[in-house]
């Protein structure tokens, strides 16, 4: 395939502009200047076509600009846009509603709707905080939870997100990810590599730094994203619950990119057969208009009036798309999520047969990292080689996000097409080929 040219003569002068008047920091890869996009094919603002596997950070769920979501967001606007927290709306309602329905635990849900990923998270460490009457946490390495003073001290993925930014937080103490394609752990006979880093919490944390007594809660991605993709091994989440149910401790699963469909069910903490006390959402939760939410046991959100709250929270425009994203992912998405997903990662795991710098593919539903690597058997990261794949990507019309040291992660609209998959996986595996030349 001939590679485009990128970035074309209008996207270059954008990015001119950009770049004297936005924030520095914003991680940015690709040069992408978007113009339009549907479903799962975004154009950028010189007329050149994409495949967007990335959806934004899993956010565009239902993909670009469906126009069942677009008409709620329309009639919504018409109705009116703001009117502030202080007040009640019908769509707010019906969002907890549907929230409480779906939500991962047989015991009722209270919402409390948030404004971003980082956001949901925050909420969830002062909940725990108030309702525990307890100060300490435990984190993962590896873990990413969002950029805000609290939700940042529990980010741990790359040192650069903590640097200049001391003291954090107080009360944190990070244990391992189990990572089953790179453990750091010694295992047991016969134990799961999951039940390992459980017994290291409680023989080394709880032991010797933390009392368990004072621990509110344990923050946990159900599966790490930015952190590189990672799935932990199936007695992980069986015995953390039994240690908090031990402790006393709550359990809080962050679901900002694993929820809301993306790996063919509601939340991938169903697939580990365990309820946790909190959640967060955010991302893929209203195909990209703005809004999170922490959602906890209705025993768990007992705080009393004042003790929490937002300007813009349960904003009206926000909740009509979010009502229309869960009713497309219930009727339509969950299973194309599991069936595309498996589809796709059956794909991968073949390309992997051809390709000795893949070292690993794994994932569930539409949440699939593929971790690139120098040789097999030393798995040392091959960071160089993952971005040189994302940039041949690119230029040959895919859009891919890299995750982890070496990772690439696929993260497509949870509406996206075997046909697509098929498109797409053939510029990966090109990419790759010319990369590793
Ligand atoms: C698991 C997880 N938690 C929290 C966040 C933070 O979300 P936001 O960027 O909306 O603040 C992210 C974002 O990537 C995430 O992946």
């Amino acid at each position: 395939m001939e590679p485009l040219k990128l970035p074309g003569p209008k996207a270059r002068a954008l990015i001119k502009r950009d770049s004297a008047v936005i924030s520095p920091s914003y991680p940015r890869g690709l040069p992408f200047v978007m113009d339009h996009g549907k479903g799962t094919e975004v154009w950028d603002v010189d007329g050149n076509r994409f495949l967007d596997f990335a959806a934004g950070i899993a956010v565009t769920s239902t993909g670009h600009s469906h126009p069942k979501v677009v008409k709620a967001i329309q009639d919504q606007a018409e109705q009116f846009i703001h009117i502030s927290s202080d007040f009640y709306h019908e769509k707010w309602i019906g969002l907890g509603e549907k929230l409480n329905e779906i939500a991962p635990f047989e015991e009722a849900a209270t919402s409390f709707m948030t404004n971003s990923g980082t956001e949901s998270v925050e909420t969830a460490i002062k909940l725990a905080r108030h309702h525990s009457g307890r100060m300490n946490f435990i984190g993962f390495t590896g873990a990413f939870h969002g950029r805000t003073m609290g939700a940042v001290t529990f980010t741990a993925s790359k040192p650069g997100y903590h640097r200049g930014f001391y003291p954090l937080m107080n009360g944190v103490v990070h244990a391992p990810f189990p990572n089953p394609y790179r453990p750091i752990l010694d295992r047991l006979p016969g134990e799961d590599y999951g039940e390992t880093v459980v017994r290291y919490i409680e023989d080394e944390i709880l032991a010797h730094i933390v009392p368990a007594d004072e621990v509110a809660g344990i923050l946990v991605e159900t599966i790490q994203g930015e952190g590189g993709y990672i799935v932990p091994p199936p007695g992980f989440f069986p015995a953390l619950r039994e240690l908090c149910d031990k402790y006393g401790i709550l359990m809080i699963t962050d679901e900002v990119q694993s929820g809301m469909g993306r790996t063919g069910k509601w939340w991938a903490i169903e697939h580990f057969g365990v309820e946790p006390d909190i959640v967060t959402a955010a991302k893929g939760i209203a195909s990209g208009m703005p809004i999170g939410a922490c959602i906890a046991r209705s025993s768990v959100m007992t705080w009393p009036r004042g003790a929490h709250g937002n300007t813009f929270g349960g904003n009206p425009i926000c909740c009509a798309a979010a009502l229309a994203t869960i009713d497309l992912i219930e009727t339509e998405y969950l299973e194309n999520a599991a069936t595309v997903g498996q589809y796709a990662l059956d794909a991968l795991s073949e390309i992997m047969t051809r390709h000795s710098h893949i070292g690993d593919v794994r994932g569930i539903g539409m949440m699939i990292g593929v971790e690139f690597v120098k040789d097999r058997k030393s798995k040392v990261p091959d960071d160089e080689l993952c971005n040189k794949v994302a940039d041949l990507a690119f230029e040959r019309g895919l859009i891919l996000l890299s995750c982890g040291k070496s990772v690439m992660r696929f993260a497509p609209p949870l509406c996206t097409t075997k046909a697509e998959i098929d498109e797409g996986l053939t510029i990966f595996e090109e990419a790759v080929t010319l990369a590793e030349k």
